[in-house]
């Protein structure tokens, strides 16, 4: 593969929102957890593990999220007595191993909140209608329909670097897939609840949810054609004094 073509490769992989329900056979995760590991590492401590979850495992774990997503989008968009229920009940309260939902700083919002109002913008929900927007996001909750969910969990006792770590074999794994012909989306939203993830999985109490990612084979939807802007690489360059 030329250097052209390697570029031309890296730029096509996109996420994918929305997925055919084709499963995606064992022997293919197992290909691309291998490519995964061929990501460099801090002293290669590989300071991460990966939960694969299909079939009934899969069902039960985003039925589960899916419910606390209903109950949290109804507290969300409630009045005062719907939150302080929602806090009472506890039962949806995010249960988090990072902060998935902490607030953008400052001078990286205005990114954020671009790349969803592109996304909303092309997909055609208005700014305004939650009902549509709660219909999308729950949609993150489900894979966007994908078969297989990866749990990435990262080493409490290694932080960033393992979650630096995490991230290599994440971008790898995706690549991997992409050249395979399958689509992935990195997804905080599923890290929001680890509970029902711990339930399903023997996780060592010395790992922490980072992310999921979903896999699968990417449908025609027009979601999946939706091309996130990329910043100039002088916005990212550290100027020289
Ligand atoms: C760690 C991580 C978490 C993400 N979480 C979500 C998510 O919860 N839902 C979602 O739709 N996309 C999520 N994304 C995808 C990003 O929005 C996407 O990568 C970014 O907009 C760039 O678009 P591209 O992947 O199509 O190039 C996540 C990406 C990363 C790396």
């Amino acid at each position: 593969m030329s250097p052209t073509e390697f570029s031309a490769f890296l730029a096509s992989r996109r996420s994918t929102r929305d997925f055919l329900p084709k499963p995606v056979p064992r022997k293919v995760i197992d290909e691309l957890l291998t490519d995964a590991m061929t990501a460099p590492s801090w002293s290669n401590t590989r300071p991460y593990m990966v939960a694969v979850a299909t079939g009934e495992v899969r069902e039960r774990i985003t039925a589960e999220l899916l419910r606390r997503w209903e109950v949290a989008a109804k507290a969300i968009n409630g009045n005062w007595w719907a939150k302080v229920m929602f806090v009472l009940r506890g039962d949806a309260l995010p249960s988090s191993d990072y902060h998935v939902y902490r607030p953008y700083p400052k001078d990286v919002l205005p990114r954020s909140q671009k790349i969803g109002r592109d996304l909303y913008t092309h997909i055609g929900v208005p700014r305004g209608d939650r009902v549509a927007r709660d219909a999308q996001w729950a949609r993150n909750f489900d894979l966007f329909g994908a078969p297989v969910a990866l749990f990435i969990f990262t080493h409490k006792g290694l932080p960033t670097y393992s979650a630096s770590d995490a991230g290599l074999f994440m971008e790898n794994l995706m690549l991997s897939a992409h050249a395979r012909g399958l689509g992935t989306c990195a997804e905080g939203a599923l890290a929001i609840w680890s509970t029902p993830v711990k339930k399903e999985f023997n996780v060592p109490k010395q790992y922490k949810l980072l992310c999921g990612i979903a896999v699968g084979y990417p449908s025609g939807d027009k979601v999946n054609a939706f091309r996130a802007e990329r910043l100039p690489v002088a916005d990212i360059t550290v100027p020289e004094r």
